[in-house]
């Protein structure tokens, strides 16, 4: 690999360096992927060594239209039917049985595979025009926060990657929801822009594993990532339910980060404090402002709790996890 990454503003030689067996990466609607060939092992085994990505990750299969989905998937069920109907191109990755010809790396062994079909037009293009459906997890370290602009890739991937398309598009700030679709209710594996009642407007009997209580685990499907640690900032993160809820000696506080949705009134003399004008914004900007305090050389990230409804359930999600919980 060259000790630089290509810097690219055209989306049709991120397509053509992908065709190549490249790796690439490019934004979507959620955060940047870094994407190469799904079907050629030596182009995905080079994924998980930029990022450090544990072998038992499975990676999610970006194809540019549900026409698409038989180069991945050997079965659309009747239920990723409906999802996909509803929710796609968009935030939204259903898991299904996979296709003999995607490699048993992109998958991590499992029998069935994630697939996702973005509605941003760059990484549209980028995928449609490669003629191949692209494996990309997000575009980070294995263990870092995700990436929403693409000079944050580079401060993970410089130099570990072939090429970065430099475009802006990450508008909603947190992956997408991962739905198991393989039975005949959907199972909700990871959340997301789209919301566990989005799915219950579809099917009324669908359910989470993210609320399941642990006798109900063992008969859900799983999902292999969340056995690692994730969205890890260096900073040690601190969560509260409301701003005025942590306490912090005065040494504490000049190297403490808030970021939240409230006012915090005894914040003047810490590093940085970020109010967000709503969930939207504070999910949006979440990753970078994790980022941000790192750069900053924060020792402490203190972050309100989003509220567990809309895309809050999602943030909540991401919080508990940059926080350690697991
Ligand atoms: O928004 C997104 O989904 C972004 C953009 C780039 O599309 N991608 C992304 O990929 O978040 P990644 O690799 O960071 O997360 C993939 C998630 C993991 O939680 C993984 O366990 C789950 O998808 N996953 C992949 N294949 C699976 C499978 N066969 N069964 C269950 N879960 C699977
Ligand atoms: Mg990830």
């Amino acid at each position: 690999m060259s000790s630089k990454t290509l810097r690219l503003s055209d989306a049709a030689v991120a397509a053509s360096l992908l065709r190549e067996g490249k790796t690439v990466a490019f934004p979507t609607e959620t955060v940047f992927g870094l994407g190469a060939n799904a079907l050629s092992a030596g182009s995905v085994e080079r994924i998980f060594r930029a990022k450090g990505r544990p072998a038992d990750n499975p990676l999610i299969v970006h194809l540019g239209a549900s026409q698409d989905l038989p180069m991945a998937v050997s079965e659309v069920t009747q239920v990723a039917q409906d999802l996909l109907a509803a929710f796609s191109p968009g935030p939204i990755t259903v898991v299904l049985p996979k296709c003999a010809e995607i490699p048993d790396l992109v998958t991590g062994g499992l029998d069935t595979v994630a697939v996702r079909i973005p509605s941003c037009p760059i990484a549209q293009q980028v995928i449609q025009e490669s003629r191949r459906p692209i494996a990309a997890p997000s575009a980070n370290r294995s263990g870092r926060p995700s990436s929403t602009r693409w000079q944050s890739v580079l401060e993970d991937l410089d130099g570990r990657i072939d090429a970065i398309l430099c475009k802006e598009s990450a508008t909603i700030g947190l992956e997408s929801t991962v739905v198991d679709c393989t039975g005949d209710v959907p199972v909700l594996l990871r959340p997301g822009a789209i919301t566990l009642p989005d799915l219950q407007r579809i099917h009324p009997g669908a359910k989470s594993r993210c609320d399941a209580v642990p006798a109900e685990l063992e008969s859900l499907p799983n999902s292999p990532g969340l056995r690692h640690p994730h969205y890890r900032p260096n900073a040690k993160v601190l969560l509260y339910e409301r701003a005025d809820g942590v306490e912090l000696s005065d040494a504490e506080r000049t190297q403490a980060v808030f970021l939240g949705l409230s006012e915090v009134a005894q914040a003047e003399d810490c590093l940085w404090t970020q109010t967000y004008p709503d969930l939207d914004a504070y999910a949006a900007h979440f990753y970078e402002a994790l980022r941000e305090a790192d750069r900053l050389g924060a020792k402490v990230i203190v972050l309100e709790l989003a509220p567990n409804q809309g895309i809050g359930a999602a943030l909540r999600d991401r919080q508990l996890r940059a926080a350690g919980h697991k």
